[in-house]
């Protein structure tokens, strides 16, 4: 029977792509964590097909013999800023298919840096197997493929918020500074990275329910860079907003004062933020997170796409369920190494995504509204 190695099963993201991969039925789940006691009772009844497993991703030893055991992995524990590439590496030397729920901007640094070596392993790695990063690179490179040409000016706005774990709270903080690289306000202007003055750096857009009005900030992201490369979009613009009053206002002073430098702000901010998400959905905000996409092509014709799903821990572990079982299948495709966007069949993803994820609504242009409906999920 295939082994699926599923690393942090017990935590949000974890939880959900457990619940997937055992949907799936494409093999035996071995759901690891620190401690296999306080795993959760959705054993129950499942004992064949999911089995409880120690392991302390920091402990080299352990690591490298859980990959070597398992046909696939799947890292779902963070924060991404302290596991990086380890689980990646460890997968790779093992010669197993890896994927990551998380794998920021960090890692795919690291991994160009490594290319050789986990090229060599001949592998599939897929980092980015989320929803940001993961879905907002995906989503956009899907709108594209529905025009033979190369857009040239791509525009995405990312919003969302949910109860944040600690863990997921400490990334979104270390995202604040750039992952380390602290930039300005930064757009994509002639296929090259450009400064924008911080008052022009501000986007107002009317998403669809239950996101509504709201502002969002320039963000450079390494993912959507790359798309624009690939696909030869010379301007991208990105912006992104955690619409919570209280996580927007945390946020927003963790990052005016920077206190995302050291190990020590990292965690208080993320204890922050964790609270204030907390008090959000008490005041009844609503756990979702959207992307709004805009191509525009030089001739004046353009295409949007937007896309609403609620419950960001359910969608991530999905999708990262999803690429686990396409791993399985042989469906990665070349550079079998690299982000999510880069590696799978954007159509064929999103068909599967579409079939299981907690989608609110979409919205997709005429010509691509039959393959939305076919996949089933719920439109506006
Ligand atoms: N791409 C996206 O859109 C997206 C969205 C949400 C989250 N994420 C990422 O997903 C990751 C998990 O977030 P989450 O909110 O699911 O966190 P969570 O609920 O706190 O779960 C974290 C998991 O990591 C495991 N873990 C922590 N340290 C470990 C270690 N040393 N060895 C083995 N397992 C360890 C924990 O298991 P034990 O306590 O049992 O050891 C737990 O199951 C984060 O990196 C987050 O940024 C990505």
């Amino acid at each position: 029977m295939t082994r699926i190695g599923l690393i942090g099963a017990r935590g949000g993201v974890g939880g959900a792509a457990l619940r997937y991969l055992l949907a799936a039925g494409r093999g035996q789940v071995f759901a690891a964590g620190r401690d296999p006691a306080r795993m959760p009772a959705v054993f129950a009844g499942q004992e064949n097909q999911v089995a409880p497993r120690k392991l302390d991703l920091f402990d080299d030893a352990e690591l490298a013999g859980f990959c070597r055991e398992m046909d696939v992995v799947l890292n779902c524990a963070g924060p991404s800023s302290k596991v990086l590439d380890r689980v990646v590496l460890a997968a790779a030397a093992a010669k197993r298919p890896v994927i990551d729920a998380g794998g920021y901007d960090p890692v795919f640094r690291r991994l160009k840096e490594q290319d050789g070596p986990i090229r060599a392993a001949g592998v599939p790695v897929v980092i980015n197997a989320g929803l940001l990063p993961g879905l907002s690179g995906l989503y956009p490179r899907w709108l594209a493929s529905q025009e033979s040409e190369a857009p040239a000016a791509m525009e995405v706005f990312y919003a969302g918020t949910d109860r944040w774990t600690l863990i997921s709270a400490e990334d979104i903080v270390f995202s604040l500074g750039d992952f380390g690289a602290e930039r300005p306000p930064t757009r994509i202007e002639g296929g090259r990275p450009v400064p924008v003055p911080f008052r022009k750096a501000f986007r107002r857009l009317d998403l669809r329910p239950p996101v509504g009005k709201v502002t969002g900030f320039l963000t450079y992201t390494e993912e959507l860079a790359t798309l624009g490369q690939e696909l030869g979009i010379p301007q991208i613009d990105c912006h992104g907003v955690n619409h919570g009053f209280w996580s927007g206002a945390a946020l927003s002073l963790i990052k005016l004062c920077k206190l995302y430098r050291t190990d020590a702000q990292l965690r208080r901010s993320a204890r922050w933020l964790a609270r204030a998400s907390e008090r959000d959905l008490r005041w009844g905000t609503l756990p979702c997170f959207a992307i709004h996409c805009r191509l525009r092509w030089a001739d004046g014709r353009s295409l949007m796409a937007e896309i609403v799903v609620g419950n960001t821990y359910e969608a991530t572990g999905i999708i990262a369920g999803i690429a686990t079982v396409m791993a399985l299948e042989d469906r990665i495709l070349p550079p079998h190494v690299g982000m999510l966007h880069q590696v799978v069949d954007p159509g064929a993803f999103l068909a599967a995504f579409r079939a299981s994820a907690p989608i609110l609504s979409e919205t997709v242009p005429a010509a691509a509204r039959d393959d939305a409906t076919l996949a089933g999920a719920a439109h506006a």
